[in-house]
């Protein structure tokens, strides 16, 4: 009941309200006098100023230190992955198999190999400089057009016997393959001080590598990746870099079996022993090349000696 007897009229509602928005006892206007309004007006104007000074200043800060040349998180990679071609994976990683007496067998890895070069052709490379140096490639300025950095040229012919125009079969053919070996761009990324990096491979069995090592051509001679393709900068500073190459011909491979092959980059940045990361710094790939339905002899091809010796000392 009591409530009820508090209850008030709408015209004592009203007259409460008009109280409210203007006392002209007190002068004052909604609870506050204009002298009020004035100053929590510019309490409020200054508090929103100094938000939206601080927000802009954080934003300009931040977009001042990220620098569009360089991406921001690549700290997980000190040490640069290496991919195969041709790239065909089984169940446990690359599995490359082929029937010399059937060129179908071989014909899909022939042409994934041929399409990766596609990439490699004069056009596509032409403006790219003809480089020449021994060491690092170092730019520390934009001197190339469009606020750019010149990359280096690298083309399919400097792969030789690798680079498909001279054996379109890329050795499959006399059961002697050639595989392209590439490492992974890492912006900044020096691979050594003093050494050129180079491929290395071998059979993965060291009882089978001991007793018959594997024999291989590289090219370009000594397998080596030069160092005037180093450091990368980026795609936004060099938007026509291609990633060097090195091809492995493996000219002693057993057939009718299934050997594991071991390809590293040596040179002293490149790791690979990363056990979480079994593509760092080496890739590891069966091989199993058929011949024909009658057996020979485990070795049945003449071998070519390699054309230089596994180490280098270069300065
Ligand atoms: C680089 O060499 C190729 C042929 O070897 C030539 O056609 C090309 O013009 C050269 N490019 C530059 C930029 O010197
Ligand atoms: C530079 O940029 C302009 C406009 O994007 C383009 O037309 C021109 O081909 C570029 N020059 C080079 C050398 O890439
Ligand atoms: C390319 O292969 C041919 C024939 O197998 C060989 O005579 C020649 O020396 C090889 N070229 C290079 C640069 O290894
Ligand atoms: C590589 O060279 C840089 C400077 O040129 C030097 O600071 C660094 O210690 C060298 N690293 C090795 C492993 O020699
Ligand atoms: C390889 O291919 C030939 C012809 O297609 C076939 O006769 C032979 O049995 C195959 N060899 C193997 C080991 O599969
Ligand atoms: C290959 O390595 C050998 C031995 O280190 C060296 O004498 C030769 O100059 C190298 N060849 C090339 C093309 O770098």
């Amino acid at each position: 009941m009591a409530a009820l007897q508090e209850k008030k009229t709408c015209g004592q509602r009203m007259e409460e309200f008009r109280h409210y928005c203007w006392n002209p006892d007190t002068g004052q206007m909604l609870g506050r006098t204009p002298g009020r309004w004035v100053l929590i007006s510019l309490y409020y104007v200054g508090f929103y100023v100094v938000m939206t000074g601080l927000f802009a200043l954080s934003l300009y800060v931040l977009m001042w230190t990220i620098d569009p040349y360089t991406p921001d998180y690549q700290d997980q990679l000190k040490s640069p992955g290496v991919t195969l071609r041709p790239d065909v994976y089984g169940e446990h990683g690359l599995d490359i198999s082929y029937n010399l007496s059937s060129p179908d067998s071989w014909r899909g890895l022939v042409l994934t190999l041929h399409n990766f070069l596609a990439g490699y052709s004069p056009e596509l490379q032409e403006h790219n400089l003809n480089c020449t140096e021994e060491g690092y490639f170092l730019q520390p300025s934009f001197r190339a057009p469009n606020h750019t950095k010149f990359s280096c040229r690298f083309t399919a012919d400097m792969l030789h016997n690798c680079s498909g125009q001279q054996d379109p079969s890329f050795g499959f053919m006399e059961g002697k393959p050639c595989f392209l070996l590439k490492m992974n761009r890492i912006v900044g990324f020096l691979p050594g001080n003093t050494t050129v990096p180079r491929v290395d491979c071998a059979f993965l069995d060291p009882a089978r590598q001991h007793q018959e090592p594997l024999q291989v051509a590289f090219y370009p001679p000594n397998g080596t990746f030069d160092l005037h393709y180093f450091p990368y900068y980026g795609r936004k500073a060099q938007p026509t870099y291609t990633n060097p190459l090195v091809a492995a011909k493996l000219l002693n491979v057993p057939r009718n079996t299934e050997v594991d092959i071991v390809c590293r980059v040596l040179a002293e940045h490149v790791t690979s022993d990363n056990p979480h990361d079994p593509y760092e710094g080496k890739v590891e790939f069966k091989l199993q090349i058929q011949e024909g339905g009658t057996p020979l002899s485990p070795t049945p091809t003449r071998r070519l000696s390699p054309p230089g010796p596994m180490t280098d000392n270069k300065g």
